[in-house]
C-alpha cells in the first residue's frame, strides 16, 4: 500500500476531504499518516477501523519525505514553508495540493480529470509529481461548460460569479450566518407585526447594516442583506486575482495556454454558503442549434446535467439550495442571446468544497493508485 501523508484534513475543505474518502472507502488502498502544525504526538483519527498511530509533525521533513504521497488542504503558506525544502531533499514524492500557490509553476499540472484526466496520466506517466487542484469557479465552470470546449467550440467565455462564503473561509461562513440573524433581530417585532409598515422595516434593516452592530469581523463589510463585487486581491491589470485565474487556469486545465481561449468576467461574493453559481455569457465559434448545445454539455460527464429554461425547473434545480453538499453540477438557462445566433447564456451552480476542492484531490489520488 502506498503511504499517503495527509496534512490540513481538519480543516473545512479537508474535513470533506476526508468525509468523501471514507465514503469511496480511499483508506482501504492507503497506508495514511496524519499530519499536524501544532498537535504532534497525538492519536490520529481512527479513519475506516484503521489504526493511523500519532498525529506526526507537518514541519518536518524527514517525517514529510518518508510519503509516497502527500496531500495537503493546509493553505498556500503551509506549501511555500514545506514544499521547496521538501524537494531540496531529494523527495520524489507525490504533492498533491488544494493550494494555489504552485498551480501555476510549469512543473504543475491542475488537477480535474473529467476535463484533463488524459492530461493527468500522461504527466504521471511522464514523472510529473505535483498536482494542484483549481481555482473553485474555474473548475466548476470547466465541469458545466466542459463538452463545448472539448469540441473546440469556444471562441470567448465571460463568467459572472455568484459565489459562496465558503470560499473565504469557515469563520466567513460563520459570520455570514451571524449577519443574517443579527439583521432578523434587529427588526424581528416589527416584521411579526403586519401592520408595520414596510419601508419603516426597510429603514430600520438599512440603518443596522450599516451600524457598527453589524457584525463583520471577517468580511469587513455586510455580506448579508448585500453583496460583494470584489474577491481576493487588487491586481494591475484591474482585474481581481480572483477574476484573473479564470483564463489563465482554465487554459491550464484545457492544455491551450499558447493561444488562450479568452475568459474574463466579475466575480462577487453573494450569500449563499457554500456552492458557487455563475452567470456565463459565451461566444461560439459557429452557429448551433440549441439542442445539439444541451446535448454535447449533457454527455461530457457524469455530474452535469442540462436544466431545461424553464421557469418551475430552474427555480427549483438550478440554485445553490439544491445543489449544496452535492456532486452535482446543473447548468441551465442555455439560450441564445439577443447579439446573434453564436451567442449563448447559461447558468451552472456548483459545491465549492467538493468538485472545487476536494473532490478533484482524491480523484487524483485514485489515478495515481490505479
Ligand atoms: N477563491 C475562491 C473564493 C475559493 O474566494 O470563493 C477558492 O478557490
Amino acid at each position: 500500500l502506498k503511504k499517503v501523508g495527509l496534512v490540513g484534513w481538519r480543516g473545512m475543505v479537508g474535513s470533506v476531504l476526508m468525509e468523501r474518502m471514507q465514503q469511496e472507502q480511499d483508506f482501504s488502498l492507503i497506508e495514511p499518516t496524519f499530519f499536524t502544525t501544532s498537535q504532534a504526538g497525538q492519536a490520529a483519527p481512527d479513519v475506516a477501523g484503521k489504526d493511523a498511530g500519532v498525529l506526526q509533525d507537518a514541519f518536518s521533513i524527514e517525517t514529510l519525505a518518508q510519503q509516497d504521497v502527500i496531500i495537503t488542504c493546509q493553505g498556500g503558506d503551509y506549501t511555500k514553508q514545506v514544499y521547496q525544502p521538501l524537494r531540496d531533499a531529494g523527495w520524489q514524492g507525490y504533492w498533491i495540493d488544494a493550494a494555489s500557490a504552485l498551480r501555476m509553476d510549469d512543473d504543475a499540472v491542475i488537477v480535474l480529470d473529467p476535463v484533463n484526466g488524459e492530461q493527468i496520466r500522461r504527466a504521471m506517466a511522464e514523472g510529473g509529481k505535483t498536482f494542484v487542484g483549481g481555482n473553485c469557479t474555474v473548475s466548476l465552470m470547466l465541469l458545466a461548460l466542459g463538452g463545448l470546449f472539448e469540441h473546440d467550440l469556444v471562441e470567448w467565455v465571460s463568467p459572472m460569479t455568484y459565489q459562496a462564503a465558503s470560499g473565504s473561509g469557515a469563520k466567513h461562513m460563520r459570520e455570514l450566518i451571524s449577519q443574517m440573524g443579527a439583521i432578523h433581530a434587529s427588526v424581528a417585532e416589527k416584521v411579526d407585526d403586519p401592520a408595520t409598515a414596510i419601508l419603516d422595516i426597510d429603514r430600520q434593516v438599512a440603518d443596522f447594516i450599516r451600524s457598527d452592530d453589524m457584525p463583520q469581523q471577517q468580511f469587513g463589510v455586510p455580506l448579508a442583506g448585500s453583496l460583494i463585487p470584489y474577491i481576493d486581491s487588487q491586481l494591475d491589470s484591474g482585474q481581481s486575482r480572483e477574476e484573473w485565474k479564470a483564463q489563465v487556469e482554465a487554459n491550464k486545465i484545457l492544455g491551450s495556454s499558447n493561444a488562450p481561449v479568452p475568459i474574463d468576467g466579475l466575480c462577487v461574493r453573494v450569500g449563499a454558503m457554500r456552492c458557487h453559481s455563475q452567470a456565463i455569457t459565451l461566444k461560439l465559434k459557429k452557429d448551433l442549434p440549441l439542442a445539439e448545445i444541451e446535448r454535447l454539455l449533457d454527455q461530457h460527464n457524469e455530474w452535469v446535467k442540462v436544466i431545461a429554461d424553464e421557469r418551475e425547473v430552474t427555480m427549483r434545480e438550478l440554485t445553490p439550495a439544491k445543489v449544496t453538499g452535492t456532486l452535482s453540477i446543473p447548468v441551465g438557462r442555455i439560450r441564445k442571446l439577443a447579439m446573434g445566433p453564436e451567442y449563448i447564456s447559461a447558468f451552472t451552480v456548483g459545491d465549492q468544497l467538493l468538485w472545487g476542492a476536494a473532490e478533484p484531490l482524491r480523484r487524483t489520488l485514485r489515478i495515481l493508485l490505479a
